[in-house]
């Protein structure tokens, strides 16, 4: 049941149901990522120690409005209150089909002044009609006006024990210091691309849509945390192109083919500029910005940084597994700081390609300066290597030349 598609306005049959809706989870169990949220909500649900009023805030389509909705089940479920709602009692089953009167849904945005509050303030004095609680979500809270948030101050500070409010938003500045006083506060996190990928892996096998690791990343790196962005890219991968070819996916994305950005790295780590040549042409052909391209190599760079770092530091990579292993096969050997003065000199020929009127000629130039990097040595290593050479030369008997003698000052 857990992956079952359900949301209560998805159509049942006909027409294409976007992804984002289609797999909105249903339960809490069923969120990616948010578990410090998850874990919170589902130990307060089975100890029923419960606040009377929750609010969700984070970034857009990381999970507010889908827990707010999985939330009020688990509270409603004849069951419950339970972490694990049965599905098929009468609450459940009305607030999958988007009927339960008792969960009250409403947006912020278009009911945000004092009458509406007071309406609200006036059906929360009724009982729930079948339910447990009457709940209201109040997506969108932060568009409330002054007044309508002042009106509702006092019904927050005191409903009756049968009202369960959720707010949800994701400007919390918005919301006045009396409000966030009187409610119990969940951050929502971006969530990181590996979990968005692994979603998004579960929602095309179960769709029977092939397609990489490789493509999923890209799609799950370019939602930038969201999960709706990242879902609805992925639709457009999938209607616009062919899904399991990695460069349609780059293609369709806007982002520059993951392979020249490894034949460019490759060039500059083995010190092979024509490499680096090669690969600037063909993406310039290709007819990319070259920003773009030196904006994505220097994530590839900060990643291959982090594959050397340690085996601990590999979770902060955002790379599929596959690219991983081909990470850690082109840095085998490559010192750290090699790896870290790339990035320093990258990133100002990033700057410079952006604002030049010749982004082809700078960073044509820029290759040379790149494949030149060697890793510096450090001063300490430098005094401790002239300290030894100064040893040797006095063992064989051969006067140290003067001005480097350490001696001869004291002289
Ligand atoms: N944590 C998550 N796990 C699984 N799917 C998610 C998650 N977050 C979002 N989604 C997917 O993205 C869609 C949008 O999520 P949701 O409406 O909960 O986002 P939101 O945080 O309320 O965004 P907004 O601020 O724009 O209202 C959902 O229908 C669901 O398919
Ligand atoms: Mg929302
Ligand atoms: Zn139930």
């Amino acid at each position: 049941m857990a992956d079952e598609p359900a949301d209560p306005v998805a159509p049942a049959t006909g027409g294409y149901v976007a992804i984002a809706r289609k797999w909105r989870p249903s339960t809490l169990e069923e969120m990616s990522g948010q578990a410090h949220v998850t874990r919170t909500l589902k130990n307060s649900l089975t100890s029923g120690r419960l606040h009377h009023a929750f609010l969700f805030t984070g970034a857009r389509g990381v999970g507010k409005t889908t827990a707010a909705r999985a939330f009020a089940r688990a509270l409603q479920c004849a069951e419950g209150p339970t972490p694990t709602p049965c599905g098929v009692c009468g609450p459940c089953r009305d607030i999958l089909a988007g009927t339960c009167t008792d969960v009250v849904e409403i947006d912020g945005a278009s009911n945000n002044s004092v009458e509406d509050v007071r309406n609200l303030r006036d059906g929360v004095r009724y009982l729930p009609a079948s339910a447990r609680f009457r709940v209201y979500v109040i997506d969108e809270v932060h568009m409330l006006s002054k007044a309508a948030f002042n009106a509702l101050l006092k019904t927050l500070e005191e409903p009756p024990p049968h009202v369960k409010f959720i707010f949800a938003t994701t400007e919390v500045n918005k919301i006045p210091d009396t409000i966030l006083s009187r409610v119990q506060r969940f951050d929502f996190k971006r969530i990181p691309a590996t979990v968005v990928a692994a979603r998004l892996r579960l929602i095309c096998d179960a769709e029977h849509v092939p397609i990489s690791d490789v493509g999923l990343q890209m799609i799950a790196r370019a939602g930038e945390g969201s999960m709706r962005d990242a879902q609805s890219l992925l639709d457009q991968v999938i209607s616009f192109g062919d899904a399991s070819d990695d460069k349609q996916v780059a293609d369709i994305l806007g982002l520059v083919d993951r392979k020249f950005l490894y034949e460019m790295l490759r060039g500059v780590l083995r010190n092979e500029p024509e490499r680096c040549l090669d690969s600037v042409q063909q993406v310039y052909d290709s007819g990319h910005e070259l920003h773009q391209f030196t904006n994505e190599l220097l994530e590839l760079v900060r990643n291959a940084t982090i594959a050397t770092m340690s085996e601990g530091a590999r979770r902060f990579l955002d790379v599929s597994n596959e690219e991983q292993a081909v990470l850690l096969d082109l840095t085998a050997g490559v010192p750290f700081e090699q790896l870290s003065r790339t990035f320093q000199v990258l990133l100002e020929v990033h700057d410079q390609v952006s604002r030049s009127m010749r982004p082809r000629l700078v960073l044509e130039m820029a290759v040379a300066r790149l494949v030149a990097i060697r890793p510096a040595q450090s001063v300490g290593a430098l005094v401790d290597r002239l300290a030894d050479l100064e040893r040797r030369l006095r063992g064989q008997g051969v006067a140290a030349p003067r001005g480097h003698d350490p001696e001869g000052e004291r002289r």
